[in-house]
Formats: structure tokens, sequence, C-alpha cells
């Protein structure tokens, strides 16, 4: 059995100052960065964000972050000679700032060897598809091309690979007949706005392991 990180494990419902530390990661609009911040503020999630990282400068869910208080960091990818670099780069800025769970919430870049390591089961991603079908780009667009009934959204612990590692929550969304990629997309990111701090709330409650690759919530 692989386990969450220990001090995930014996952490009491928000009783430990340090281990509830977020750091969100994003790359545009951010709506899922406020579903975090505004289950913070109604209390259904007990945990800080110490910081919110964007690849791109531009990204408009760092207004969202700045609005609430919370420090951003802008890193950009390009400026970085390699994906080793860079990766060093975004987890020297997560440490330094005491983070401990990670929050991938629409951040388009892939995570190498280098990141997962330095934050052993405490990263976790949010996809608009029941992974692992539909991975990478344009979900949704995959979801209506293949003609499904049923897509939803996804949030796992995250691995080198893309959009994959054991899934902790998903939600199912019927596709209807009438459906655009625009309306699919909002049903499945009503969803997706739900399970990301439900699911960051059961990793800091400890109530996560990981046996044989799967998640089992106790
Ligand atoms: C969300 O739909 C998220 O699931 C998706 O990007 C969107 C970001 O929206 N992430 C991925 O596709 C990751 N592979 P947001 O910036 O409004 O949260």
């Amino acid at each position: 059995m692989t386990s969450v990180p220990k001090a995930f494990s014996s952490v009491e419902k928000g009783s430990d100052p340090v281990m509830d530390r977020l750091g969100v990661l994003i790359s545009g609009r951010g709506s899922n960065l406020q579903a975090i911040i505004d289950a913070i503020q109604a209390g259904r999630l007990r945990a800080r964000i110490a910081v919110v990282i964007s690849n791109r400068a531009a990204a408009p869910g760092l207004a969202r972050a700045a609005a609430a208080g919370i420090e951003t960091v802008v890193l950009s990818h390009r400026a970085e000679a390699s994906r080793v670099v860079y990766d060093h780069a975004l987890v020297r800025a997560l440490k330094d700032r005491g983070v401990t769970l990670v929050c991938l919430a629409g951040f388009m870049r892939l995570l190498g060897a280098v990141f997962c390591d330095a934050f052993p089961n405490a990263i976790l991603n949010v996809h608009p598809s029941l992974l692992p079908a539909f991975p990478g780009v344009d979900a949704q667009r995959q979801a209506l091309d293949a003609g499904v009934a049923i897509s939803g959204a996804t949030v796992h612990f995250v691995t080198p690979e893309l959009d994959a590692g054991p899934i902790i929550l998903q939600a199912a969304v019927p596709v209807q007949a009438a459906d655009t990629l625009e309306s699919l997309s909002a049903r499945i990111l009503e969803q997706e706005h739900q399970i990301l701090p439900e699911a960051i709330q059961l990793v800091l409650d400890g109530r996560c392991y990981i046996d044989r690759g799967q998640v089992v919530i106790r």
C-alpha cells in the first residue's frame, strides 16, 4: 500500500497550521481557483491558499487571486530553458511559501518527474472528462465527437503522465442531444467546482490512501 504523506494521514481536521497550505497553479480563467476560494470563505474547505502561480501573465485568474488577497506569482515557461529547469523553479516557488498540497486548476502544462517527486501524492488535478476517457486538451469536444451519452469531471492525483494518476472523485454529466461545446462545458464546469474543493478536503483530512494504484476513501 502506498499511502498519502504521513502528515496528511495524521492531520486532524483544521488542527495543523502547516499542512493545509495550498498552492494553486493556473493558466487561464481561474473559475476552479474561484471555487476553491469560495469554498474556503464559506467554511466548506478548511485550508488556506499560500500562493497562486500562473505560467501566463495574462491569465484572468490572477485577478481573482489578487481580489481575495492571495499572493500571485507569474512563472513563464517560456523564460526557462527546459521542462526540468521550469519544474525546479515551480517547486522552489511553492516550497519557499510552505506549500504542502498543490492543486492544478486549469494549469495547461505537463509536469515532469522533478515536480511530481517534490510533492509525492500531494498534487491534485481537475479535468473536464471522466478519465481515463478524453485526456489532454479539448476534452469536452472529444466527448461530443465520440458521441458518448455520459461525460463528466474528474479530480485525481497527478503523475508525470498526461491527465493520469489515481482518481479521487468523479461526477457524471449526461450529454444531451442539443448540447453544444459551450452548453456541455458549462454543465461539466459546475461539477468541477463541486468536486475539486471536496477532493481537497478529503486529502487534507487524511481520508484518501492509494492501494495498488487506486484511491481508497475511508
Ligand atoms: C477546466 O475545465 C479544467 O478542468 C481544464 O481547464 C479548465 C480550466 O478552467 N483542465 C484541463 O483540461 C487539464 N487537462 P478554469 O481556468 O476556469 O478553472
